[in-house]
């Protein structure tokens, strides 16, 4: 297949991209490096540097045969302070891909959806099913794209497919998390080992969990990669479906920083501060769906070996250059 990747100098777009190539599909690019790296994208792929916005014209004449479209904004402190940004970024952005990508004929697409649509969950794990209650702009955001997709579904000029994440971590291919600012767990305790950063803060031990800090279901960025292959291949003009992936295992801060700990060795400088605006307290997917209907089974399920890809990257500097 020919491919269009948007956003594929990201973290998690340059491992899809890397994967689909060691499938051997073509693969094109598209990233404004607003927050990716150019040396992240694989060798093999065509690199084109824009916007999604101006898909039409930096992509004029290419053909594909599928899209999986993961640029956006993606920060919700951000999206909070700034919810136009993620209006203009996330929906008129992939509204605008969109219309090039119909007008071309593309059949099937990819998007990269989240957890953050269902809000504060009343139960978990959390299915399709649950009430799509965002409680910040950015879920707001790739809600208002989720809709989109199945009305433009329905119209049966093209398929698609919402993969909803939950929480992503790992490496593949030396390309690990490099985003400035830093806001996620796992690489930040990571750096927090390495001494690149001094100490970390956990936001709030108040939450009613086991152990009083925020739950979280960690699936491993290789596997969220071979999920949205999957996703591709089974787009048909149409449909519209959606899939929540996570293992279905809940980890605490502590018990992340604990893992942390344990795979560098290090101990950690941690102090407690209030709760971060906009957290709810647990997080954890039923992906049945994807295991069931995709066929989906993923193949790095610990915790531990997520911290220790990462890690691994981070420790030797190796992200791809
Ligand atoms: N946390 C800390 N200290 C830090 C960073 C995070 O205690 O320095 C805590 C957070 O408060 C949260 C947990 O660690 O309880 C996980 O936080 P992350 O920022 O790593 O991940 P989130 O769960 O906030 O974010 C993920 C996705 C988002 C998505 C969100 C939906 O990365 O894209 O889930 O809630 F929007």
């Amino acid at each position: 297949m020919r491919v269009l990747v948007t956003g594929g100098a990201g973290y998690i777009g340059s491992v899809v991209a890397t994967r689909l190539l060691e499938l051997g599909h073509t693969v094109t690019v598209l990233d404004d490096l607003s927050t990716g790296h150019a040396d992240a994208v694989p060798p093999g792929a065509t690199f084109v540097e824009g916007r999604v916005h101006d898909a039409a014209v930096a992509l004029a004449g290419e053909r594909f045969d599928g899209a999986v479209h993961l640029a956006a904004s993606s920060l919700v402190a951000e999206s909070i302070a700034n919810p136009e940004k993620y209006r203009l970024n996330n929906v008129v952005g992939t509204r605008l891909l969109l219309d090039t990508l119909l007008a071309s004929g593309v059949p099937a697409i990819v998007f990269s959806s989240t957890a953050a649509v269902y809000g504060e969950p009343e139960t978990v794990p959390i299915d399709e099913d649950a009430p799509t209650r965002p409680v910040n702009p950015y879920g707001e955001s790739k809600l208002a794209v989720d809709e989109m997709l199945a009305a433009e579904a329905a119209t049966g000029r093209i398929g698609a497919v919402s993969l909803r994440y939950f929480n992503v971590a790992g490496a593949y291919a030396g390309r690990g998390e490099r985003h400035d600012p830093e806001t996620h767990l796992v690489p930040i305790a990571l750096q927090a080992a390495l001494g690149t950063r001094a100490g970390l803060v956990v936001y709030g031990e108040d939450y009613p969990t086991p152990d009083g800090t925020c739950v979280r279901d960690y699936i491993h960025v290789a596997d969220l990669a071979e999920a949205h292959l999957g996703a591709l291949a089974s787009a048909r003009p149409g449909t519209h479906r959606v899939f929540n992936l996570g293992n279905g295992a809940g980890f605490s801060v502590r018990e992340v920083l604990a893992a942390v700990e344990r795979v560098t060795g290090v101990t950690l400088e941690v102090t407690v501060a209030g709760r971060r605006a906009g957290d709810p307290a647990v997080l954890v997917a039923s992906a049945a769906r994807a295991r069931r209907e995709l066929g989906w089974t993923p193949a790095r399920t610990s915790l531990e070996q997520m911290i220790a890809d990462a890690w691994g990257v981070l420790r030797s500097g190796s992200d791809p250059r």
